[in-house]
C-alpha cells in the first residue's frame, strides 16, 4: 500500500514511522481517545483496534498466523484468532473421529467483532490511519479503555 495523496473522507491521523518503531513491524497509538494498532506482516499494511473485543485483552501485541488463507492476529489472553484485514473472529470447529473422539475440523467466522481501519503508508514512509467508526461492533466497548494495561509504544 502506498499513496502521498490523502483519500477523501474522515481526517487521516498520523501514526508513526516503522523505522523509528520500537516494536519492529507494529505501530500503536491513541487516535480520537481510540487504541489502534497498525501491523504490517509480509507486505500488507493492516491497522485494528488494539484491544480485543473479547475481554479487553492486548490484541495488537498478538502473534500473526495464517488462518483459511486470512491473516490473523491471536490474542495473548484467551488466543481469539481475529482476521486483520476484516476484523472476522475466526475458530475451528470439530469433528467425530471413528473412534468417537473428536478432532479438530475447518475453520470457521463468527463474523466480524473487531473494527479494522483504513491505514496507507505515504512516500516519506509515514503511516496514516483513517477511523472507520461505521456501524456497531463488539469492539468498541474496549476501544477507550485498554484494560490489558496496553503500552503505547511507537
Ligand atoms: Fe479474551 Fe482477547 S481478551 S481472547
Amino acid at each position: 500500500m502506498g499513496s502521498s495523496e490523502p483519500e477523501p473522507g474522515p481526517a487521516w491521523h498520523f501514526v508513526g514511522k516503522f523505522e523509528e518503531s520500537t516494536t519492529g513491524d507494529r505501530l500503536h497509538g491513541v487516535l480520537g481517545g481510540r487504541y489502534i494498532s497498525v501491523i504490517r506482516h509480509e507486505g500488507s499494511l493492516f491497522a485494528i483496534d488494539s484491544v480485543c473485543f473479547h475481554a479487553g485483552g492486548p490484541l495488537g501485541l498478538g502473534d500473526i498466523e495464517d488462518v483459511n488463507g486470512h491473516t490473523c492476529v491471536v490474542c495473548p489472553w484467551h488466543y481469539y484468532v481475529v482476521a486483520l484485514d476484516n476484523g472476522e473472529k475466526w475458530y475451528q470447529g470439530t469433528v467425530q473421529g471413528p473412534d468417537g473422539k473428536l478432532l479438530p475440523g475447518a475453520w470457521k467466522s463468527v463474523g466480524q467483532r473487531q473494527r479494522t481501519h483504513h491505514v496507507q503508508q505515504r512516500e516519506d514512509g509515514g503511516i496514516w490511519v483513517q477511523l472507520n467508526l461505521e456501524g456497531q461492533l463488539a469492539s468498541d466497548e474496549y476501544a477507550y479503555k485498554p484494560e490489558c494495561g496496553l503500552r503505547i509504544q511507537t
